[in-house]
């Protein structure tokens, strides 16, 4: 096995592409964008642009905009991460010919790979003009880990066979819409107004502005030019206007000389911290800024040291290691240290596309686990951004006529709920209501981070000055929606819906919501004893100031208590856990009939609300609803629960369960594939690395089909990193130990990953087969309780614990 990233294999460490795919492009622009947790920019070409073929797209963390629309004669207003200046256009002509990206001269022979050590995407290309002069191109292109407001591309050209002018022009285009999703066409995308630009002491500038949150977006671009190595001033021609600021250069060239031209770029928005006015910001910048040489040599060491702590090295399947490395690449690309100071959450489709508009959605239960384990102050941060959005969600809960906090399923700038109301069905042409806000546990997946980045951190702070906060004002509203029925002595939770979307009301009854939703009621229970146990925690002081401040007494932690113990579960008679109240007499689907009729079925709530019928009526999941249940509680704390709630179980419990959601649950989301494989990763190892070989190609090959061309799914590709990191591990921060049950699947022989647990922030796990070794390679940090099975150990500081592993089958 490799001990450090420079020594592994460069295939599992670069994206490649060979030629041209138009048909799918857009996939590749979105697995081959470059970023740092500030701004993403997408993989088009330079000399491309909005085609239908590319979409050259850049997106700043919270840099948002709100417009107003109609759609089917009602208002509707959707706010949306905005498509910000493209800083890259490049291109070149020869003579007066063609340009390059122009219909007649494209590039040939083209090579892309993304290198995801180094954080680099190259491009080598011929392009031959009609006159048959050929030249060789290169590329290289980063948005800087390091410098986090610099991004920059050099270009090289060298003629082969043609002596002549090589005319290079450069531009920032203001001009840009977002228009990346097809389905928003119909609603309005112009979400910036041009300020100002030029070429200003040899840089090109361009300000914007967004319409309706009137952030201030600066771009400044310094150019330079070298011939063979060396710098050269070449006259220039600036042009300025309508949104778009360009820069040509003439330069004489011959057969073998290469020409570069560098471009560094600096974006600021009104939004960041430390600077003036961003188009000030973004000029004093790209004056300041190295040359692209030292750019990448700070670049690339800033990404050595995250490979560092992130890294997930495998034995097994090259592809395996490859994709699991892209997909930490773009978690870090997303949500970085630079993410810390922006206030902004994790969204659920990346910075890499327009998809959901950029909202935030309950993904980051699927992203926290990484972070918490590596990188806690980002972890935090994103805890952050719920945490000061908190007096909406109070404001939301009161609204509904509830005490305590009410997150919205889709959130964005504010905090206030922008899930859109109505959907467009592609399938049918027609627009559908749209009821996903009643996915009132998305509160649920709040509280459940914070706890469980408590666990892990140890953070105390936090959870004083903020975390309880979170838990408790979530508790209180679920508190507070149980109904309480006499005859059963049972709460129930009504009107809400689950994470299956297929389901939104019961067939018959007026109105949509469910009632009893087992996710919801599991983890609402499950909720508000941690928001006892938390109240316990704190000390006596900052217990009374907080519960005073929240308007919590004791006859409010006496409900708790009570909900706690008897909210309602429903059960098949054969010991399956109820989705719902009532789903037990929906009708079974006929799967082997609708998959013969349309092939791909992953979309039934499309196919069937196009026939005119609705999933409402059948046992069918779009993703894990109550499996998710299996995926964020070991079975000890599942049945813990349980056994609170007063429900008998056995050990039949939860495989029972596990085996009648996984026939009738058809994988609409990508989330889903990766809990199917969590759920059945210690019954059945074939079968749940068959699912982890799904969930790993949902980006990479596009499984559903066209969507990760508007964003990668970073909820799916964090959560593969999550079954290799804590799935297949059985790791576990909680009960005041680092806990492991390993399980490995066959093909998988042995891995190795650093974690930050608790005050040892470099703990070197690897296991195999046979044995898991931990080391604690940090100075001076107090032993370390580990607990292996069912095992008890200690680990020095500087130590290293090997313990051998009993071979299990399965
Ligand atoms: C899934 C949700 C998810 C959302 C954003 C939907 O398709 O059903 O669970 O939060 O996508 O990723």
């Amino acid at each position: 096995m490799t001990s450090s990233p420079a020594e592994s294999a460069d295939s599992d460490w670069v994206l490649r592409y060979e030629g041209a795919d138009p048909g799918r492009e857009a996939v590749r622009e979105v697995l081959c964008a470059v970023g740092n947790g500030r701004f993403v920019t997408r993989g088009a070409a330079p000399e491309s642009r909005a085609d239908g073929v590319h979409y050259p797209g850049t997106y700043a963390a919270g840099v948002v905009d709100r417009c107003a629309d109609r759609v089917d004669g009602r208002a509707v207003e959707n706010e949306s991460i905005v498509n910000l200046p493209d800083w890259q256009p490049l291109t070149f002509r020869i003579d007066d010919g063609d340009w390059l990206g122009d219909a007649a001269l494209t590039a040939g022979d083209q090579v892309q790979e993304l290198d995801l050590r180094r954080g680099v995407l190259t491009r080598r290309f011929v392009v031959t003009d009609g006159a048959g002069r050929r030249s060789r191109v290169a590329q290289r292109r980063l948005v800087s880990m390091a410098d986090p407001m610099l991004a920059a591309l050099d270009c090289s050209v060298v003629p082969e066979n043609w002596s002549g002018r090589l005319t290079v022009r450069s531009a920032l285009d203001g001009r840009v819409e977002n228009a990346g999703v097809a389905r928003y066409r119909g609603l309005d995308g112009r979400h910036l107004a041009f300020v100002t630009g030029g070429h200003c002491a040899g840089l090109l500038t361009l300000v914007v502005e967004t319409v309706q949150s009137r952030i201030r977006v600066g771009l400044a671009a310094r150019h330079r030019l070298l011939v063979d190595g060396v710098e050269h001033e070449p006259g220039h021609r600036a042009t300025a206007g309508d949104g778009l600021t360009a820069v040509e250069f003439d330069v004489d060239v011959r057969p073998g000389r290469a020409v570069t031209v560098e471009k560094v770029v600096a974006l600021c928005t009104s939004r960041d911290r430390a600077i003036g006015e961003p188009g000030a910001a973004a000029l004093d910048e790209a004056r300041r800024a190295p040359s692209f040489d030292r750019l990448l040599e700070r670049h690339v060491q800033a990404w050595a040291h995250l490979w560092e702590r992130c890294d997930v090295r495998i034995e097994g399947p090259s592809r395996t290691s490859l994709v699991l490395r892209l997909h930490v690449f773009h978690i870090l690309q997303t949500v970085s240290p630079h993410s810390v100071d922006l206030d902004a959450g994790i969204p659920a489709r990346g910075l890499h596309g327009e998809a959901y508009r950029g909202h935030v959605f309950w993904d980051e239960v699927f992203v926290l686990p990484f972070l918490v384990l590596r990188l806690p102050s980002v972890a935090r941060a994103m805890l952050m951004y719920r945490w000061r959005r908190l007096p909406q969600a109070r404001a939301a809960a009161r609204a509904a006529g509830h005490r305590g906090a009410l997150f919205p399923w889709q959130s964005g700038a504010t905090g206030r709920e922008e899930s859109p109301t109505v959907h467009l069905n592609p399938r049918s042409g027609r627009w559908v209501p749209d009821n996903s806000a009643l996915q009132r546990h998305i509160g649920l997946a709040v509280a459940y981070n914070t706890w469980r980045y408590h666990e892990a951190t140890g953070d105390t702070e936090f959870l004083v000055e903020h975390g309880a906060e979170l838990l408790l004002d979530v508790a209180s509203f679920w508190a507070d929606l149980a109904t309480y029925d006499r005859t059963d002595d049972r709460y129930d939770l009504c009107g809400v819906m689950g994470p299956d979307e297929y389901h939104d009301a019961l067939p018959g009854r007026d109105g949509p919501g469910l009632d009893d939703n087992a996710y919801t009621n599991v983890m609402a229970a499950w909720t508000l004893t941690r928001a006892l146990e938390c109240v316990a925690e704190l000390p006596a002081r900052r217990r009374e100031h907080l519960l005073d401040r929240l308007g919590i007494g004791e006859r409010d932690l006496l409900r708790w208590e009570h909900v706690s113990r008897r909210l309602r579960l429903c059960w098949h008679p054969d010991g399956v856990l109820s989705q719902f109240r009532g789903y037990a007499d929906l009708a079974e689907f006929d799967w082997a009939g609708y998959r013969a009729r349309y092939g791909d079925i992953s979309r039934l709530d499309r196919i069937l609300e196009a026939e005119g019928d609705t999933p409402n009526r059948y046992r069918v999941s779009k993703q894990a609803d109550v499996l998710m249940l299996f995926h964020l509680l070991t079975a000890d704390e599942f049945y813990a629960v349980l056994d609170r709630l007063g429900y008998a179980h056995d050990r039949r419990t939860i495989p029972t369960t596990v085996a009648y959601y996984t026939a009738r649950t058809c994988h609409g989301s990508t989330l889903s594939r990766v809990v199917q494989a969590w759920v059945l990763a210690r019954s059945d190892r074939a079968r749940a690395w068959a699912y982890f070989q799904q969930a790993l190609e949902s980006d990479i090959a596009d499984l559903q089909g066209g969507t990760t061309g508007e964003g990668i799914h970073l909820g799916a590709m964090a959560g593969t990193v999550d079954l290799l990191q804590r799935g297949f591990t059985g790791l576990q921060t909680h009960g005041g130990a680092l806990g492991f049950d390993p399980y490995l699947p066959e093909r998988l022989t042995g891995m190795r990953f650093r974690l930050h647990y608790r005050q040892h922030p470099e703990l070197d796990v690897a296991i195999t087969h046979r044995t898991l070794t931990v080391g604690d390679s940090a100075q001076v940090v107090p032993e370390l309780p580990v607990r292996v099975r069912d095992a008890d150990f200690r680990l020095d500081p500087r130590g290293t614990l090997q313990v051998p592993l009993q071979r299990r089958r399965g």
